[in-house]
């Protein structure tokens, strides 16, 4: 059975914590357990171990040519993994590591596991900023290979319990610190060619990264569909409630419309909106996710909000959309995947 390791991440010393150091000694015992990041819960195992790897891939149900993000808690673990590190990805790590930001560089073959590399050339790096997760990534040494500790598919956790709801029975344990912070995951960024590429939005925007490194590019295939998505990951369905959502572009009286229309078809519907607009909709289940003006806020509640629809059992979804403006970037790059891209337009 799973254990649930409660850890209060404000406290000194954590490091030594006995649920830290239990965690630790399951992962250099090449066991999975899940911890609290900044982002997401994360799912870890020995990068450096095929046994755990694939206790992870097989826990999570995901497809093998999905690579990693390795985790990290000291610059100098690079040195063993990362062939290179060019110039603009030192300035990234110096402005933003710890943080939600996964660097993608040239792999030194035969140290990592070729699984949690998916046999690319390349890995991803991140130094989460948590310190529950800097203590279990101290403590036991390891580089960590760490994916959302959801089930493939699933919207991903931002608390110990969507960790429970979704991979009881099949992990070692979670360490449980309370809710995460950013509410989605890193920016994925490749710094392995001259201009730096934004393979997935994430909690450092576009904006923050071209501050400090000049030009960055967004991959073509986070805009056109049918363009082959760098990030593998990208291409799968993601993030989705059990029913299917729409993203609805128009006037609150539009969306009231499509709202009654389903009402009258027999079925329960739910509403995604936030704090601002919530008393203006009449549905079956009307959820606010966040402040519109605050959309921090809103990233942090989406991956909450979109379970809260599965535990009341909804039929159909719709849902307001949100600006691409900073974090907001993420937020419809989520929403959209959970989506499936439907979108109905006014
Ligand atoms: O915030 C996060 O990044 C969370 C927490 C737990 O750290 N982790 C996370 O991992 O979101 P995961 O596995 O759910 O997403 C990893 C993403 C995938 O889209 C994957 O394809 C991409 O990173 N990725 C990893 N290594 C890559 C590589 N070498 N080249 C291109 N994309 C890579
Ligand atoms: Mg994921």
């Amino acid at each position: 059975n799973t254990k649930v390791w409660k850890v209060d991440k404000y406290v000194d010393n954590l490091e030594n914590n006995p649920h830290v150091v239990d965690a630790a000694q399951l992962l250099r015992e090449n066991e999975v357990v899940a911890l609290p990041t900044e982002t997401v819960y994360g799912l870890g195992g020995n990068a450096e171990s095929d046994a755990a790897v694939e206790k992870i891939f097989s826990a999570k149900g995901r497809p093998s040519d999905n690579p990693l993000i390795i985790h990290i808690a000291e610059r100098e673990q690079l040195q063993r993994f990362v062939a290179e590190i060019p110039a603009k990805a030192e300035q990234l790590m110096e402005a933003f590591w710890p943080g939600p930001l996964t660097i993608i560089f040239k792999k030194k073959a035969g140290v990592l596991s070729e699984k949690a590399t998916a046999g690319l050339d390349s890995v991803g790096v991140r130094m989460p900023d948590h310190p529950v997760a800097l203590a279990l990534l101290k403590r036991c040494g390891l580089p960590i290979a760490a994916p959302s500790a959801n089930s493939s598919g699933k919207p991903s956790p931002t608390r110990a319990e969507h960790v429970i709801e979704d991979l009881q029975g099949k992990i070692a344990g979670v360490l449980d610190g309370g809710a995460t912070g950013v509410g989605v995951e890193s920016t994925v960024i490749d710094c392995t060619d001259s201009v730096p590429v934004i393979f997935r939005p994430g909690g450092v925007t576009k904006e923050q990264l071209e501050a400090v490194i000049g030009e960055v590019r967004m991959d073509p295939a986070l805009s056109e569909e049918t363009a082959k998505p760098k990030a593998p990951g990208m291409k799968y369905t993601h993030y989705a409630p059990n029913a299917p959502l729409y993203l609805v572009a128009g006037s609150k009286a539009f969306l009231m419309k499509l709202v009654e229309e389903k009402q009258r078809e027999g079925l329960k519907v739910g509403v995604l909106t936030t704090e601002e607009n919530v008393s203006e909709y009449d549905a079956d289940l009307v959820l606010a996710c966040g402040k519109r003006a605050e959309p921090k806020t809103v990233a942090a509640a989406l991956y909450d909000t979109l379970r809260a629809f599965n535990h009341e059992k909804v039929d159909i979804i719709f849902s307001e959309m949100f600006s691409y403006e900073g974090v907001g970037d993420a937020i419809m790059n989520r929403l959209q995947k959970a989506a499936g891209n439907k979108v109905i337009i006014e």
